[in-house]
Order: structure tokens, then C-alpha cells, then sequence
């Protein structure tokens, strides 16, 4: 998610905005710019890459300034689209967190104005330059109000004019947080970016309009002034990055519903039954493929496993996967009616991108599904698909598997309804069950106490084993490494069928069996399993579709009937597992221990 800071008064203005930004780098992003105005003028800096070196305005007599990290969505990450962008003028600069949906339409609307990024915001400040030309007596908050009335999507929003001295911010769906000292006015994507100032803040509503001056703050609601709760911050700043939570890993599982709701945000349209992955093949490829593989690595593989099952599914084509270390392209295989999909959260696993070259070598058409604009790979293959996910500062993933799986499920309708091999009807039942999976997750987060309680009842175990059928066998398999990863403690993954063939020789008390027993993954044999292993004394921990009748755990939690992606839920409870087991052993969790967060050597 991109860092937003806006302040007006009579501080150091360019200090405090730079400062702001240098606060939030721990969202992560790409590129970063400023703009100040200072004598009725606005004076605009920007970079790509880290604001280390970035030289911010400068400009004596500046009374206020708005500022900007960007984690790309739309467009690589260069100054040309680094944030704030401007309107035609120069007189009007915006930042922007989020996503517009519809600024295609809305930018067909500016045909006569002169654009210079390939971003979504940049719609907004030419939108606004419109509505001043057709009724300059506006206000500013009138004409933001209005403009962002038109928007589509998520969006958090500061403008800053040259002609007055005034931000005015407004939010749908992305955070705005506001301050004020006794020199000035805040506004900020998040609390560190001003939390050395003032530590009485207040929270934006979606549709909330906010004017700040030097004096103070004023907020609007459908046009008439409002009174927000102010709330004090008691987290020092390093807690704050990490919005109160004690790990980003933890912080990062519980963005999952957001993070999921991103990525489906203008892609599903449930009344044709189709999804609009910006992506385009030649007429004639698609029902031509004979087979799609994929290349990864670590949790990524594991998100290619459950997506590959639903390719095939819905595709009724062959999904081959394979480990990105391991890929040889596919021996014998016809590359023209080969698809090879490159899942990968960084985009510059060095495995992954040797694979994709060997793919592209031979023919292949290429797709990245990936977290980060212009990254490695996006350069490297055909397509990109974005996950959406924001930025993910754990080492070990989390939302990021989410993500993923959930854009490979959108991926694998594309292919079924570009195929003829998935109906409209059944397309629309599948995007309804994606939509219902990020409140679904939800459900599992708000229990999360029950799931540390668990944790601690079995943290003396030698061992935990994962166990699951079909698409469970991959949500198994990333149980088991998150726990291995920020645990350090022995797990293992299997396929529910597999334990006895020889797994089982390793069962014992000491050892709980953790099984994924929803309704889509055959849970009436999985139980068999399940009883095989406490036949053996090991204690049996299951995620149950709410409903089934199993009735022989020792621990059960339920998992929100949302039809084919129930073990993509389920694996929020494991995820809450591995966090919570390691926590309890005061573990690193966010820098586990040999390990990075980007793999880019062989
Ligand atoms: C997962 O928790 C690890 N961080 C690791 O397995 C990771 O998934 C793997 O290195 C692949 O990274 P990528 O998705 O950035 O390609």
C-alpha cells in the first residue's frame, strides 16, 4: 500500500513531509515524491527507487506540502508516475492510495488534457482542473467531493493548490489518519508518519471529506461539518509501522481480507460469469493450449499446486508444476501449446526467473502472476497478472499465498470461460464463492485467541504432521513450512493417502496430526486418515467445513462454508498456528533465522 503525509502550518514543512515519508518506508514501495507550495507557487520532486537520496524542494516561505510513497498497481515504478501527479496547470497536485477502477472511462472524458504517467491517478487532479474551469467560485472541498464522487474502486486521496493554503484529503476504502499541533495539520496514510508530532489523532470515514489549514482541521459529511473522536496513540513509533501489532508477520495475516479484496477489485463481473485479468492472447491460443505450467518456489509452489488443480478443473486442460529449481522445460512437451505461469511473490527469484527463461527459450507462451510492478519477471514473460497484495515485510509469507491462489482461481475462470470448458452459470457460482472468501477469513481472524490457545497446548510436541486432499494437500504443505520457517520446530506436509505409506512409521503421542477436512477435499477419507494416526496416540487437530459431521478431533475448528476455496480459509488457521507456536518460543518471526525474504542466488 503506498504512504500518504500532507501537513499545513507554520513547522519546517518540507522537514516534516520528508520526514513522513522516511516514517512510512516500511510499507514498502518504489518510488516516492513531494510537492510544497511556497509563495503561491507549487514546487514538485519526485524519484523512483528509495528516497535515500531523493532531494525534496527546496523552497523557502512553504506553508504546506503533501507527500507520497508508491507501491505500484498501475504502471512500473518511474518518476514519470511517481506520485503527486498534476493537473495541465501545474496548479494541482494529488496523492493517491489505491485503486481506481474506472479511470479508463474517466480518462477518455480528458482527451484535451496532457498526460504524462500511465497511472489511475493521474484522472484526478485533471478531473478537478475541470470542475475549477466550470465553476471556479467552488470551494476546494466541493470540487474533491464531487470530483471523488465519480470514482470507482479504493481510494485514499490529498490535493494541495497553489492558490490557497489549504490540503483537503478524502478516503473510500483506503486509510487516512489526522493530526494537529499547536503550528499545524496532519494528514497521513498511517500514524508513524506524524506520530513525532502529535499523538491525539483521528480517523477519516469512507466518504469523508477533511480541509486542513494551519489552524486546524474541519471534516464534512455529505456537506455539513462533523466532529471526530479523537483517540490517543500510546505505541511508540516502531509499534506503530506495525499498526499495534507485535509482528508485520501477524499484521500481514490480518490484512489478508483486505489484501483479497484488492485483488478481486475490477476483475469479476458475476453477471456474465467472466473476469478481466488485463490480459489478451492471440485468437485461437487459448483453445489451442494443450497444457499450463507452472514454475515456483517454496510457499509460491505450494500456491501453484492449489491453483494447477483448478486449472485443470475448469480449464479441462493438463496442469503441470514444478519446482522452479527443477524445471527443464518440460521435456517433449509441445512449447506452442504450452502456457508457463511464473508464480512468484518478489518477482526476482533467481530459480524462478532461470525457469521462465528456459520456458520462453522454447517457445512457451509466458504469464507472471506476481505481488510487485515491474519487477524481474514482469520484464522476462508475455503477461503479468498483479496479486494485489501490498507490500509483505515478513519473511514468510502469508497474505501473499492468498493472494495468489485467489488470483490463479481468476485465472483458471479466464481460461475455463475463454476455453467453452466453463459455463456461465457455473463461473458465476465460483466468482460469488471468491467474493464471499475475504469476510470468510474474517470469520477465522476473529477466533484467533482459540487458535493461540492451541498453540500452547501443543508446543511441547516432537513433531506436527499437516495432512489434506486435493486442493488441502497444498494448503498441508504450506502448514507445515510456515511452521518449519518462523518456528523452527519439525513439521511435515503430506497427502492424506500417502501418511501410511510410510509417514505413519513417524506417528506417535508426541506428534499432532493436523488435518484440512472441508467439504470440496473427499474429508469423509481424510477422516480414515485421520483415525489412523490416533490409532496411534497422536492427537488430531482438524479445520472443518461448518456443518460436517466429524466428530472425532481433539480440537476443531470450523471454516465458513464458502464452497471451492474452504482450505484456502483453513490455511488462516495455520498460519495462526505457526505464528502463535512461534511466538510462544520467542521466536524472530519476522526475520526467521537463515532465511531472506527474496531468494535471488541459484
Ligand atoms: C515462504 O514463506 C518463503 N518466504 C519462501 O518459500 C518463498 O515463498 C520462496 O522463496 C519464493 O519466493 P517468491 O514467491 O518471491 O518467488
Amino acid at each position: 500500500m503506498c504512504g500518504i503525509i500532507g501537513y499545513v502550518g507554520a513547522g519546517d514543512v518540507v522537514d516534516i513531509v520528508h520526514q513522513g515519508l522516511i516514517n512510512l518506508e516500511y510499507r514498502g514501495y518504489d518510488s516516492a515524491g513531494i510537492a510544497v507550495r511556497a509563495d503561491g507557487e507549487l514546487l514538485v520532486e519526485k524519484t523512483a527507487g528509495s528516497i535515500d537520496a531523493f532531494e525534496p524542494p527546496v523552497a523557502d516561505g512553504a506553508t504546506s506540502a503533501i507527500g507520497h510513497t508508491r507501491w505500484s498497481t498501475h504502471g512500473p515504478p518511474t518518476e514519470r508516475n511517481a506520485h503527486p501527479h498534476l493537473d495541465c496547470d501545474d496548479s494541482i497536485a494529488v496523492v493517491h492510495n489505491g485503486i481506481i477502477e474506472n479511470y479508463t472511462e474517466l480518462k477518455a472524458e480528458l482527451e484535451d488534457h496532457g498526460f504524462v504517467s500511465e497511472t489511475d491517478t493521474e484522472v484526478v487532479p485533471h478531473l478537478i482542473e475541470d470542475a475549477f474551469e466550470d465553476d471556479p467560485d467552488q470551494s476546494l472541498v466541493e470540487v474533491v467531493s464531487s470530483v471523488t464522487d465519480r470514482l470507482e474502486g479504493s481510494y485514499a486521496i490529498c490535493v494541495l493548490r497553489r492558490d490557497e493554503d489549504e490540503i483537503v484529503a478524502t478516503r473510500d476504502g483506503s486509510p487516512l489518519v489526522l493530526g494537529h499541533d499547536e503550528d499545524g495539520s496532519f494528514v497521513a496514510s498511517d500514524v508513524p508518519a506524524f506520530l513525532e508530532h502529535t499523538r491525539e489523532v483521528s480517523y477519516l470515514a469512507d466518504g469523508q471529506v477533511a480541509a486542513l489549514s494551519a489552524d486546524g482541521i474541519d471534516v464534512y459529511e455529505a456537506g455539513e461539518l462533523v466532529d471526530l473522536e479523537v483517540e490517543t496513540v500510546d505505541w511508540e513509533p516502531e509499534a506503530a509501522q506495525k499498526a499495534g501489532y507485535d509482528h508485520f508477520m501477524r499484521k500481514e495475516i490480518h490484512e489478508q481480507p483486505t489484501a483479497l479484496r484488492q485483488a478481486l477489485t475490477g476483475r469479476l463481473d458475476d453477471e456474465a460469469g467472466e473476469v478481466d485479468l488485463e490480459v489478451s492472447f492471440p485468437d485461437g491460443y487459448l483453445d489451442s493450449l494443450e497444457e499450463v505450467q507452472f514454475v515456483a518456489a517454496g510457499t509460491s509452489y505450494y500456491a501453484a499446486l492449489f491453483g494447477a488443480r483448478l486449472v485443470e478443473s475448469l480449464a479441462d486442460l493438463r496442469a503441470s508444476v514444478f519446482l522452479a529449481s527443477e524445471y527443464d522445460g518440460g521435456a517433449g512437451r509441445d512449447p506452442w501449446r504450452t502456457l508457463t505461469v511464473a508464480v512468484t511473490q518478489s518477482g526476482e527469484t533467481k530459480d524462478t526467473m532461470d525457469a521462465i527463461g528456459v520456458a520462453a527459450d522454447l517457445g512457451a507462451g509466458t504469464l507472471a502472476v506476481t505481488n510487485v510492478v515491474g519487477s524481474s519477471v514482469t520484464r522476462a514473460v508475455d503477461q503479468t497478472v498483479y496479486i494485489r497484495a501490498g507490500p509483505e515485510i515478513g519473511v514468510a509469507a502469508s497474505k501473499s499465498f492468498a493472494s495468489q491462489v485467489m488470483t490463479l482461481a481468476m485465472v483458471a475462470i479466464f481460461l475455463g470461460r475463454a476455453r467453452g470448458t466453463l459455463s456461465r452459470s457455473a463461473a458465476r457460482r465460483r466468482i460469488d464463492e471468491l467474493g464471499s472468501v475475504p469476510g470468510a477469513i474474517q470469520q477465522v481472524l476473529d477466533v484467533e485467541e482459540e487458535v493461540r490457545e492451541t498453540a500452547a497446548e501443543y508446543l511441547d510436541a516432537e513433531a506436527f504432521f499437516f495432512i489434506g486432499r486435493e486442493v488441502g494437500y497444498p494448503v498441508s504443505l504450506e502448514g507445515a513450512l510456515k511452521l518449519k520457517e518462523i518456528a523452527y520446530v519439525h513439521a511435515e506436509g503430506f497427502a492424506a493417502g500417502e501418511l501410511k505409506h510410510g509417514p505413519l512409521a513417524l506417528v506417535t503421542e508426541e506428534s499432532p496430526v493436523l488435518s484440512v477436512l472441508t467439504a470440496g477435499t473427499a474429508p469423509e477419507r481424510t477422516r480414515h486418515n485421520v483415525a489412523e494416526a490416533q490409532a496411534r496416540g497422536a492427537p488430531a487437530i482438524g479445520f472443518v467445513t461448518e456443518g460436517l459431521d466429524i466428530d472425532q478431533l481433539d480440537v476443531a475448528f470450523t471454516v465458513p462454508d464458502v464452497g471451492w476455496m474452504e482450505p484456502l480459509v483453513a490455511n488462516v488457521y495455520l498460519q495462526l498456528f505457526a505464528y502463535h507456536v512461534a511466538n510462544e518460543l520467542d521466536r524472530p518471526i519476522d526475520k526467521p533465522r537463515n532465511l531472506a525474504k527474496s531468494v535471488t542466488v541459484g
